[in-house]
């Protein structure tokens, strides 16, 4: 996820720029840039770090002109350092871009052949290279420019000048990186998101998926990725300042629970072939080959808090699919104690923000004593990634709620892509297209789970002082994860549970009215937690059952069901986390609390 912002018109654009790049800080952050054009030619300055290194840069010499281009980056391809830092120039074509190009390496290889010398690592750079080529070959710059856009794959968010053209920003839209156009008087504009734009105008439209265009001072002209002419329509967005930088809605929690369709598909689409129906893990796959046989015996998955928990998550989809064993740490605990460790020990640390002291040093002890370290990250070239042998990127895109959701299901995603791989890699477990399917259905039925309305039963329990949360397997770390986002928001004392526990203690806590979210998936546990159901029935708990679509027995048996869709073992945990986040951030909502910033807690724990 980065952030991109275009001007042209009768101002200076880089304060515009400087200020839409503000607004748009929260989409990324390791580096940012402007290129505006000058007299005669398009002036770019970078800078690594946040928007105020590169604001600091621009202090004593800043490029003064009416057209400009400005990107704000959440690395995805290549480090977060100022020459992969955007805009990026390739001959006359200068560029910005959010997104994923995904045949990059076929792309690398036809330029190279063609003679072209890239300077960065990033994806983006093959665009301007691209788009020059065709330039090479004869072509107008807007024929150009749609003639790359047809050979690109992926998913981007484009904003591009030719520097021989002081009249106009080429723009482009496809999959799921969002891109708006705001039309002004005499000047117009083009941005990730609406903040960007509204003090200057709040007329805009809403590009859709392929859509792509041409931006001048007093119009603006938008075609299919065909190159045939569609009309949008014009909205006034009426939104304030804050309401549009958390889209539109409440808190930025709720707004990162809604993204998790789209970030858990980035996620996806980051390791499958759809082509090919195929999981590549790229850059882990050669850890896993060995001398031709497989190189570890075991597994330890080390994390902290919202990340421990899919962790715990995944240590069921890793016996299950790789037939390995799998121990799972609390990255504190892991520290402190003398775990057996060698060559042929992997390490998986997992860690949203990349930042986590804890986990950093269970993975600096897990390379001294010589094993060998993936990280599943969400933050490029952080300090857990640049400590492990390689990473596993999940794109969730920034998180700003201190409360986890959209982490958490992508590192589930990783974590199951992970286990699949190894089951064929060590022919443990074989994936089929039912799998495949699964895989590709999910963010569809994320976005049917997000729309569930729970206020009605949030303010019905809002005002309860503690909460049980019971699931077994592979939903007991669900459970844990569904207690830990209500403590942490509403303040209100939850506690996880495996249900096979329950009657060793925790039943005592049951009185009359208690709520306890039960989550009661169809699978082979279904009965032995409808027993535990009648249980705390029987003690005068309110249950909240999650449970499969269609299940009408259970809906006899307790106070309020959330239905998830039927879907595979390995899908339902993650499906059910999502009624889950919502309750807690419903709950919160009723209260009160600071949601996006809930006393005592920071987002990244940088200390012990
Ligand atoms: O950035 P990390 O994933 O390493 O962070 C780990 C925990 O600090 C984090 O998950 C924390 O528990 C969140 N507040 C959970 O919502």
């Amino acid at each position: 996820m980065c952030g991109i912002v275009g001007y042209i018109g009768k101002s200076n654009a880089t304060p515009i720029l400087m200020e839409g790049l503000s607004r748009l800080e929260y989409r990324g952050y390791d580096s940012a840039g402007i290129a505006v054009r000058e007299k005669k030619a398009i002036r770019i300055v970078r800078s690594v770090g946040k928007l105020i290194e590169l604001d600091k840069k621009l202090k004593s010499n800043a490029p003064v002109g009416t057209l400009g281009i400005g990107h704000t980056r959440w690395a995805t391809h290549g480090r977060p350092n100022e020459t992969n830092a955007h805009p990026h120039k390739a001959g006359p074509v200068v560029l910005v871009h959010n997104g994923i190009f995904e045949n990059y390496g076929e792309l690398h290889r036809y330029l190279a052949k063609k003679g072209h010398t890239l300077k960065t690592e990033t994806d983006t750079e093959l665009a301007c290279h691209l788009i020059q080529q065709r330039l090479y070959d004869g072509l107008s710059m807007e024929k150009a420019f749609f003639k790359a856009l047809s050979e690109i794959e992926g998913s981007y968010a484009l904003a591009v000048l030719h520097e021989e053209e002081p009249d106009r920003i080429y723009f482009a839209r496809r999959g799921s990186p969002p891109l708006v156009v705001g039309l002004g008087e005499g000047e117009n504009f083009v941005a990730s998101d609406i903040p960007a734009i509204l003090s200057h105008t709040r007329r805009v439209v809403f590009l859709e998926d392929g859509d792509a265009g041409i931006l001048w001072r007093d119009r603006c002209e938008i075609w299919n990725l065909s190159h045939k002419k569609v009309r949008r329509p014009i909205k006034t967005v009426n939104w304030s300042l804050s309401t549009a930088e958390k889209g539109g809605f409440k808190h930025f929690m709720l707004k990162e629970i809604f993204e998790q369709p789209r970030v858990v598909g980035d996620t996806l689409s980051g390791q499958l072939s759809e082509k090919q129906r195929r999981i590549y893990l790229r850059g882990v796959d050669p850890l896993f080959s060995g001398n031709g046989s497989f190189p570890f015996d075991k597994i330890y998955l080390v994390a902290c808090g919202t990340s421990y928990h899919a962790a715990l998550a995944g240590k069921y989809y890793m016996e299950e699919m790789a037939r390995l064993p799998v121990m799972v740490d609390q990255a504190s605990e892991f520290r402190y104690r003398n775990p057996i460790l060698d060559r042929k020990t992997l390490i998986v640390a997992i860690s949203q923000s990349g930042e986590t002291a804890d986990t950093l040093a269970a993975v600096q002890i897990a390379k001294e004593k010589g094993a060998k370290v993936i990280s599943i990250c969400n933050v490029v070239d952080s300090a857990i990634p640049r400590g492990s042998d390689t990473t596993l990127y999940t794109r969730a895109g920034p998180e700003i709620g201190v409360a986890s959701t959209k982490a958490f299901t992508t590192q589930m995603v990783m974590l199951l892509l992970m286990a699949l791989r190894l089951g064929r890699i060590r022919q443990t477990f074989s994936f089929g297209d039912e799998t495949f399917d699964a895989l590709v259905k999910l963010p569809k039925q994320i976005q049917r789970l997000v729309e569930i309305d729970l206020r009605d039963l949030a303010e019905k329990y809002a005002h309860s002082p503690n909460f049980l949360y019971f699931g077994r397997g592979i939903h007991y770390p669900i459970a844990l994860e569904g207690a830990l986002k209500l403590k942490e928001i509403s303040y209100i004392h939850a506690e996880g549970y495996s249900a096979g526990e329950m009657k060793h203690g925790p039943i005592a806590l049951i009185d009359r009215g208690m709520p306890v979210v039960v989550l009661a998936p169809q699978d082979k546990t279904y009965e032995k937690v409808m027993g535990n159901i009648e249980e705390v029935r029987a003690r005068g708990a309110s249950v909240i059952a999650i449970a499969t679509q269609g299940d009408k027995q259970i809906a006899k048996k307790c106070q309020d069901v959330i239905y998830v869709p039927k879907a595979p073992w390995y899908i339902t945990p993650i499906l059910m986390t999502i009624p889950l986040q919502l309750l807690a951030y419903h709950i919160a909502d009723h209260k009160g609390t600071d949601i996006d910033q809930p006393r005592n807690l920071a987002k990244s724990v940088t200390v012990e």
